[in-house]
């Protein structure tokens, strides 16, 4: 955690020099950490007073509550367990009034419950204390403390950052940090190794300078981002920033979110589901933050029921170890998705209600590449269902989260159909054909079991129905057809063909560099280092409210008038760090709007993979792609007009947009 000193860094002000990067040669060597670690910990309850009955009270509830069982194994003892001073031999210490038996007694207690016992530290001159009594951190004592820890029987450290620069004078918490920090995490780290006993190594620098580049090497898990903070927008926050930190989980390395907020009564029971279905999928330490069980209180049902959830756990503990990302983010809407995969051929899939009123809503399944499901569970609501084509429509209710683990599957636009179809007297029909965009240009291929011969195809959309005849021979045929976006069409075979399955393609795309596009207002366009800003070399920035980029586009003889599907290629960097405690999301808008139809919204995530600390700008030429579905386009002869802009933008919390590095039309 970081003591709550609001300093407002505007975003991209005060670059300063770079600095040559470490050599990280070698990964973190104690074989620990194969799944993402699992626990409880003191702050986010007990803040940084921390004693001895309390730690030994929810290790005793882990057991006692079944939580043990499930995984929930480290027992970590947070800011506020130590003394202004080291002892007379320079030691660290702890506080004899909170811990009366001794903390390596506590630690016992803890072994003895059959649990893992976890100690804090910082890697500065002092601990984070939130402005209680200044305690002595690690820094310069690393191989003492890392010897006192072990000596204790410590098998895990939490590392925090406070009061660690030196050119800046130690402040308490440094968002500019005068120099890279990988070093002081890597000394005790080093520490830790000489000691000999196996301790994971909790890396905690806030997510300052990109730590999912080189803590890999470091630590067994890394904190991406500031403090979680008891209050709701806080998930929106740490998801955005968990986007380009997405890939960078693995077997002994993790991405960790923070602590857990759930059972602190702060969320809704909704919110709370959100909150640790997210944690779960990202594959981010699951570390309790309530307090289980105490003299004054103890976790209620609800909340202790979504953290004993043996699927979501089993997602978060899954052996493939690859987190979920984000998969299609709907902002006009206010609705995410976001899926990974699972062992076994699994996928596990979320539609996030970022709304606070309930929706009715419906998880596409061609938005996480999958066409069909055998096999859907519906954790929230303990249900299941069999054969699921195209969708798996749900009410959601207010910040809530349709959590879905999805067997069985066939890949998009393949339809089977002993799943997808109905059999009926004049043939065949595929009832919920789905399509990404407007056009005419899609491929069906017809797979049939049957002897070569004409079968009488029917394409249907709200918009059309056309029939053609069709040859199948050597048991297929490939046709081109037209198709609506969204679940509008449907694909009938006519005659007693033994129909097997029907594959969809969508239709050829076409990139439009930002090199291409017309600026007005305040928009610029900027060449990017080289390497940067792929694949054009340059974007589009400070896209202001008043700034828009514009470009023409000649329309294709066959087009089909309406919608379109369109991938933005964007680049954010504007990370959240001082505002964290207040309005801070790390998004950023972008719009895209055609022939004067009302534009769309895209509220982009964090792009970025390196610190803008260490590197300036590069951070800023890291991009990222996400789709929107646009309306507008026309028909006949003439030309598309693309606007790309951040309108309303000086409505929302940043008045710049995101970067834009080009488009991709289907
Ligand atoms: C909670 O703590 C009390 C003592 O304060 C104890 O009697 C009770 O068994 C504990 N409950 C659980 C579930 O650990
Ligand atoms: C030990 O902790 C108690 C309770 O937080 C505090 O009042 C006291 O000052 C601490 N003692 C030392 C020596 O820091
Ligand atoms: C340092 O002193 C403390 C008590 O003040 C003692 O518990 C500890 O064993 C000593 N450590 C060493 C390495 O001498
Ligand atoms: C720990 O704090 C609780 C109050 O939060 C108190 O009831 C208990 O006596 C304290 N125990 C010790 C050992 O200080
Ligand atoms: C505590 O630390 C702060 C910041 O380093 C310093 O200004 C202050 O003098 C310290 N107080 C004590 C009592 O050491
Ligand atoms: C998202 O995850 C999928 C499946 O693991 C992967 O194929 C894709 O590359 C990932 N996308 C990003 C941007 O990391
Ligand atoms: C959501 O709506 C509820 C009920 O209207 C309200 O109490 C709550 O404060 C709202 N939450 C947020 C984060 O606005
Ligand atoms: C889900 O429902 C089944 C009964 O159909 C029940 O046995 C199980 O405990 C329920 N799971 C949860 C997490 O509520
Ligand atoms: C088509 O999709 C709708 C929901 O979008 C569903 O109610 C219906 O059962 C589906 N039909 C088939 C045959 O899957
Ligand atoms: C354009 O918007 C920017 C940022 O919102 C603002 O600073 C600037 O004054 C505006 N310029 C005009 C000409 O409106
Ligand atoms: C994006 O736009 C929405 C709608 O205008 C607004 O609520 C939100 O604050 C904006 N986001 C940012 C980062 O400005």
């Amino acid at each position: 955690m970081a003591a709550t000193i609001i300093l407002q860094i505007a975003a991209g002000a005060a670059l300063v020099q770079a600095r040559p990067s470490q050599t990280l040669d070698r990964r973190v060597n104690n074989g620990l950490a194969l799944r993402p670690p699992m626990g409880w910990d003191s702050y986010n309850h007990y803040a940084c007073i921390p004693n001895s009955s309390i730690v030994e009270s929810n290790a005793q509830a882990l057991v006692d509550l079944g939580l043990a069982d499930l995984g929930y194994h480290y027992v970590i003892t947070d800011c506020g367990w130590t003394v202004p001073d080291r002892t007379a031999n320079g030691t660290l210490t702890w506080n004899e009034t909170s811990f009366p038996d001794g903390f390596p007694a506590m630690g016992e207690y803890i072994h003895s419950l059959g649990l893992g016992f976890g100690a804090y530290s910082d890697a500065g001159i002092q601990m984070c204390m939130n402005g209680l009594p200044n305690q002595t951190g690690s820094l310069y004592h690393e191989d003492m403390d890392a010897l006192t820890f072990t000596s204790w029987g410590v098998d895990l450290l939490k590392y925090d950052n406070c009061y660690s620069d030196k050119d800046a004078g130690y402040p308490d918490a440094d968002y500019n940090p005068s120099s890279p920090l990988a070093f002081r995490f890597e000394t005790m780290r080093d520490a830790l190794e000489k000691t000999g006993r196996d301790v994971l190594y909790q890396v905690c620098e806030w997510g300052l300078d990109f730590p999912s580049a080189w803590a890999p090497a470091v630590g067994n898990t890394w904190r991406i981002t500031n403090d979680i903070i008891p209050a709701w927008r806080t998930i929106w926050r740490q998801i955005n920033q968990f986007v380009p930190s997405a890939s960078y989980a693995g077997p002994g390395q993790w991405p960790d979110l923070d602590m857990l907020e759930v059972g602190n009564d702060i969320f809704t029971e909704a919110e709370e589901q959100t909150h640790f279905t997210f944690w779960a999928m990202a594959k981010s330490p699951l570390v309790i933050g309530c307090a289980l069980n105490d003299t004054m209180t103890h976790v209620n049902p609800s909340s202790l029921a979504i953290l004993k959830n043996a699927d979501v756990i089993a997602y978060n503990q899954d052996e493939l170890g690859v987190a979920a990302n984000l998969s299609r983010r709907y902002s006009d809407a206010g609705l995410d998705v976001w899926s990974g995969p699972l062992s076994g051929g699994r996928t596990v899939a979320a539609l996030v209600n970022w709304n606070n009123n309930t929706v009715d809503a419906a998880l596409t399944l061609p938005d996480i590449g999958l066409q069909s499901a055998g096999r859907v569970k519906n954790i929230w609501s303990n249900t299941s269902a069999a054969d699921v084509v195209t969708s798996y429509p749900a009410q959601i209710a207010p910040h809530g989260t349709l959590l879905l683990e999805l067997g069985d599957t066939t890949p998009s636009g393949v339809y089977k159909a002993d799943r997808c179809a109905r059999m009926h007297d004049l043939g065949v029909t595929f009832p919920n054909v789905s399509g990404i965009t407007d056009s005419a240009a899609y491929t069906l291929t017809i797979y049939a079991q049957s002897r070569p011969g004409y079968c009488e195809l029917e394409v249907s959309t709200s918009a059309s129905s056309i029939k053609t005849k069709v040859l199948l021979q050597g048991g297929s045929a490939t046709v081109h057809i037209s198709l609506l976006a969204g679940i509008k069409n449907t694909i009938t075979i006519g005659g007693s063909h033994e129909i097997s399955s029907v594959h969809v393609s969508p239709p050829h795309d076409t990139f439009y560099p930002s090199i291409a596009f017309t600026t007005s207002g305040i928009a610029s366009h900027y060449n990017c280092t080289p390497g940067l800003c792929a694949p054009v070399g340059s974007k589009i920035t400070n896209l202001a409210q008043n700034g828009s980029a514009s470009l023409s586009i000649p329309r294709a003889s066959h087009a089909v008038p309406g919608s379109r599907y369109v991938e933005i290629t964007y680049i954010n960097n504007d990370v959240a760090t001082a505002t964290s405690w207040g309005y801070g999301t790390n998004t950023r808008n972008i719009t895209i709007a055609v022939n004067g139809a009302a534009p769309v919204r895209l509220e982009a995530p964090l792009s970025g993979r390196s610190s803008e600390l260490f590197s300036p700008m590069k951070g800023w030429g890291d991009p990222a792609t996400l789709g929107v579905l646009v309306s507008g386009f026309g028909d006949g002869k003439g030309e598309d007009a693309i606007v790309v802009g951040n309108a309303n933008g000086d409505a929302g919390y940043q008045a710049y947009g995101a970067d834009f590095v080009g488009l991709r039309i289907f």
